[in-house]
């Protein structure tokens, strides 16, 4: 009598792919990754790993923040919310061209680092360059103790626990968690956030954990709209603003996965060039979160669906008005609109997820692509 174990598929816990597992796994994730960080007497974030103080960091002139892949979406996330909370300039950069082009860095200067595994190699390249050119160097990544973690001046983990699979959702989503409590942290010790936006804020980012398991929990939607998406070889994610970073990520999820060619477009800029290539029935997915640019999307979406696109609107709940044009809804829960990445990509998630099961891939290793490269 022989016992036959499978490692891996216990590993999966009852899944079929570590992919959807991981996609679960967020709400916790994300609540391990805000635990002890938010003190609530005195509504203020904690963030013992940072030891950079006010006065340092009120001689901060420029943040870089560096990255590659799924972490470099992250940080497009944080260039809005640093800018917008702290009012330091942001530049956003993919590792391998950062490296290579002599960037202006001194001793103030922030670099920023990203990396779910802490051990990409243009990644880690990148934090020596910004070291050896007198910047402090803060990282966010998921492995403890790894290259990036032991390189660093500050390390903030996310608690994401470890990704299998090679598409990255719940390494994002907590780096966007980290993103905004940082931004949280410097803003308040730079003074550049009232109270009162600090506490909105920070409530906010407390109901994030369930409000994630809420859209975990509706798969089944996502997997319609899978449906009308699989037979294309193209599609179009759009958006402005945090939209459209978040666009960008939904796009590289799609790619990723299901080998659908998609492209991501800052909605605005749509009618310089890739309206040219919307035809009858392609997938648009348009993201609809941000109230101050919503009339202004609006008015894209209506383009393309007067061009008979399909339109697969990502929306907050109540939204009213979405519903006269789009072809498929997806709503997601109410929340400052700083934060609604962390939410509208987990949808797009799904989506590329049950685009890849739909069309028969391997959604855990997709073909050329490594889990982490640490190779140049
Ligand atoms: C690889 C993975 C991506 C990941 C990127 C950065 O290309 O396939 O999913 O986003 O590396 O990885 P890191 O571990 O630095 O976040």
């Amino acid at each position: 009598f022989e016992v036959k174990w499978d490692a891996v598929a216990a590993e999966k816990g009852g899944y079929d792919h570590f992919m959807l597992k991981e996609i679960d796994e967020q709400p916790k994730a994300l609540r391990d990754t805000l635990r002890g960080r938010i003190d609530e007497s005195q509504r203020k974030v904690r963030l013992d790993e940072v030891k950079l103080t006010a006065k340092e960091l009120q001689d901060i002139q420029k943040i870089h923040i560096v990255a590659c892949g799924t972490a470099y979406h992250a940080g497009l996330v944080g260039k809005y919310a640093i800018e917008k909370l702290v009012r330091i300039p942001v530049e956003v950069e993919v590792a391998s061209e950062f490296r290579y082009r002599d960037p202006i860095i001194n001793d103030k200067t922030l670099v920023l680092v990203i990396s779910q595994s802490g051990e990409t190699a243009d990644t880690l390249a990148a934090l020596r360059l910004g070291k050896s050119s007198g910047a402090r160097v803060a990282a966010i990544t998921n492995v403890v103790g790894s290259s990036v973690a032991r390189e660093a001046n500050d390390v903030i983990y996310t608690w994401a626990g470890p990704e299998i699979a090679v598409a990255s959702t719940k390494a994002y989503t907590t780096q966007l968690l980290a993103i905004y409590l940082l931004a949280v942290f410097m803003a308040e010790k730079r003074n550049t956030i009232s109270v009162q936006d600090r506490v909105e804020i920070l409530q906010a980012l407390q109901m994030i954990p369930e409000q994630a398991a809420q859209l975990v929990a509706a798969k089944d939607r996502a997997k319609e709209v899978a449906k009308g998406v699989v037979d294309w070889n193209s599609a179009f994610f759009i958006g402005r603003g945090m939209d459209y970073t978040v666009a960008l990520e939904g796009a590289l999820k799609l790619k990723e996965i299901s080998y659908i060619h998609a492209e991501a477009y800052a909605a605005g800029e749509l009618k310089h060039g890739t309206i040219a290539l919307i035809e009858d029935g392609i997938p648009v997915i348009s993201l609809l979160t941000q109230p101050d640019v919503y009339e202004k999307t609006m008015s894209n979406v209506i383009e393309v669906k007067a061009r008979d696109a399909k339109i697969i609107a990502v929306v907050n709940e109540g939204d009213m008005k979405a519903a006269d044009v789009a072809d498929e809804m997806i709503t997601i829960p109410k929340t400052h609109p700083l934060l609604t990445p962390i939410l509208s990509v987990i949808p797009l998630q799904l989506l590329a997820y049950y685009a890849s099961i739909l069309r028969g891939n391997d959604v855990d290793k997709p073909r050329n692509l490594a889990k982490s490269v640490t190779v140049e």
